[in-house]
């Protein structure tokens, strides 16, 4: 039991706490066992040695601590005491658990008895939840994340080991997007589907709360979760009009048509659509996936191509004949070239339109021509130089100046609405019957290019003359006579039914006599097609 180097030893260690106290023996002891909770003031009370020796006795007995934690005690008599200070505060956290030391006893210099000291540290829960960093950074998960996945997993610790709960506070601002179902787990669930069109941000608050402690110390952590777009739309043709919105305030649209005018002697042509240029996006708006153009149907045997990237629309051959082809519709496609499954179709219209270099023109602004009172209900209005009046517009973009798709009408005024008619020949008819005597009539002719909308206008000055007046011989009249008088009983409109297919004989008869009728176009081309046709003959 003696060593001889004993006090050797507690003399030599620098950090040893000693007390040296007069006793009669060393004897009586035991190794201690105590517990001391963390945080305790300088001075607590950890144990009473059993040494039978008397501290106060002038016998010197004298005790030593060493060890490895001898510096948190000191002796005040035959107690052990906590040496602790604000400037070191016993944690268990940081300490460890348990504090050792040695107890030796000393008499006359050489040992007497050596006892272990061993002082658990209680734990007091002096620390809160601590959310790891890592664990509450910004998070990035794709919009096409499935409903009841777990999308991340949140973790705190608690230095005094106590068990956390995770909990979402629903009062935050995006709170209904996500759950925990687990509550110690920390895995953060998606509740609902997300939308990067509608909402590319969100913004949680989660505690992690001491569930095992009295005093439920909480922490709390603020994630942003962002929203990554996902290939959820397909592509859309520009501008699109929208229709509706889901309650996702999705909007909903459609494609637009587009519309391109050509004529006959267009060819190798960029073609100009209206609502343009034809151009599709990526509904995925972030993604912006490129995409691939195709024609689908009504290329006419490639008579129109399309740059798979551009959208750009080329007429490689002319459109022959305009009457035979008024119009091709195009299928356009737009697909995504990493996905050709999400695609999108649109149409487009190319119109074939007359030629139109040059507008109507009246080669008058005011026509004379005269009517003879009567109980006719239709009269033809002559001119004085005893033939139908004729109204027509020359269109020049024809070699005979005639467009057959001229429409003739009447500025309507009080005076004369229904009173007067003009035909598509350019005659006017007026109901003689229902006229009131006048002296003369103004009426505004309007001429319209129903293709081109182009417009002219222009007067005729119109004279009643009574029927005592002498009048200015027609053939006409007299043939109106006779034809109003075959169907006076019958209806009105039968009688300008009449009325019409026998101008038109009147004037297929003038023009066969002037010459044959020749489609638009011939001027472009450079073919007289009156030659031609005269050849035929
Ligand atoms: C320790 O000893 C002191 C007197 O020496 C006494 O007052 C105290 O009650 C003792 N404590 C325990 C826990 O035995
Ligand atoms: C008490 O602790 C301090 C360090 O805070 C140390 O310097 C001192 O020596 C200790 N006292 C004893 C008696 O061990
Ligand atoms: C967190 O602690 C605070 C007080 O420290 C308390 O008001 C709040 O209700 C606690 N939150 C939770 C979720 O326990
Ligand atoms: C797009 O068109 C070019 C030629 O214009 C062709 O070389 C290319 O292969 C086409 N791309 C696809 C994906 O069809
Ligand atoms: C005006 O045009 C008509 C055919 O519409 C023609 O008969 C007439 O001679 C022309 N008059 C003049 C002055 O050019
Ligand atoms: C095509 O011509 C029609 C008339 O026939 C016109 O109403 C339309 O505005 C024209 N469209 C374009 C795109 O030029």
């Amino acid at each position: 039991m003696l060593n001889p180097w004993g006090l050797f030893l507690c003399q030599l260690a620098i950090n040893t706490s000693y007390h040296v106290i007069k006793a009669s023996l060393c004897l009586g002891g035991s190794d201690i066992f105590a517990t001391v909770s963390e945080n305790r003031p300088v001075g607590e009370f950890i144990a009473n040695l059993s040494i039978v020796g008397d501290p106060t006795g002038i016998n010197s007995i004298r005790l030593c601590l060493t060890g490895e934690n001898a510096n948190w005690f000191y002796l005040e008599g035959r107690t052990i005491r906590l040496n602790s200070s604000i400037l070191r505060v016993l944690d268990r956290e940081r300490q460890g658990s348990v504090l050792m030391a040695a107890l030796t006893c000393y008499e006359d210099d050489i040992i007497q008895s050596e006892y272990r000291v061993m002082v658990e540290i209680l734990n007091e829960n002096d620390n809160k939840p601590r959310f790891l960093e890592k664990t509450i950074q910004p998070r990035y998960i794709s919009e096409l994340t499935a409903v009841n996945s777990v999308v991340f997993t949140v973790k705190a610790i608690d230095a005094d080991g106590d068990t956390i709960t995770y909990i979402i506070d629903r009062a935050s601002p995006d709170a209904s997007y996500f759950r925990i179902d687990l509550p110690n787990s920390g895995k953060v669930i998606l509740d609902k589907p997300l939308d990067y069109e509608t909402k590319t941000k969100l913004q949680l608050v989660i505690y992690a709360v001491e569930t095992n402690t009295k005093e439920w110390y909480n922490t709390s952590a603020s994630l942003i979760v962002n929203v990554e777009d996902g290939d959820d739309h397909y592509p859309q043709f520009l501008p699109c009009t929208p229709i509706s919105q889901d309650h996702n305030h999705t909007v909903v649209c459609t494609n637009p048509i587009y519309v391109v005018n050509i004529t006959e002697k267009d060819q190798d042509m960029l073609l100009n659509f209206s609502p343009g240029p034809i151009h599709a996006e990526d509904g995925d708006r972030s993604l912006d996936t490129p995409l691939l153009y195709s024609i689908l149907s009504g290329a006419d045997k490639n008579r129109f191509q399309i740059d798979n990237q551009t959208a750009e629309i080329t007429m490689t051959k002319r459109v022959e004949n305009r009457h035979m082809t008024p119009i091709f519709r195009l299928r356009i496609m737009a697909s995504q070239l990493n996905d050709p499954k999400k695609y999108s179709v649109a149409t487009a219209l190319v119109r074939v339109l007359a030629e139109n270099r040059f507008p109507p023109l009246f080669n008058r602004t005011t026509y004379k021509g005269f009517i003879i009172e009567s109980s006719s209900p239709a009269t033809l209005v002559s001119t004085y130089g005893n033939e139908v009046l004729f109204i027509q517009a020359i269109d020049q973009d024809f070699v005979d100046g005639v467009n057959p798709k001229m429409h003739y009408s009447l500025q309507p005024t009080r005076a004369t609405t229904g009173l007067y008619h003009i035909t598509e020949e350019g005659v006017i008819i007026a109901k003689t019957d229902r006229l009131r005597s006048f002296d003369r009539l103004i009426l505004e002719v309007v001429a319209m290019d129903e293709e081109s909308g182009e417009v002219a206008k222009a007067s005729v000055d119109i004279e009643l003359l009574q029927r005592s007046q002498p009048i200015p011989w027609t053939s006409f009249r007299d043939m109106d006579v006779r034809i109003a008088g075959g169907i006076m009983g019958g209806i009105l409109l039968l009688l300008v039914t009449t009325l019409f297919l026998l101008i038109r004989w009147a004037k297929r008869r003038r023009r066969r006599q002037r010459q044959k009728p020749s489609g638009r176009g011939a001027v472009a081309l450079g073919k007289h097609l009156k030659v031609i046709e005269d050849d035929l003959w």
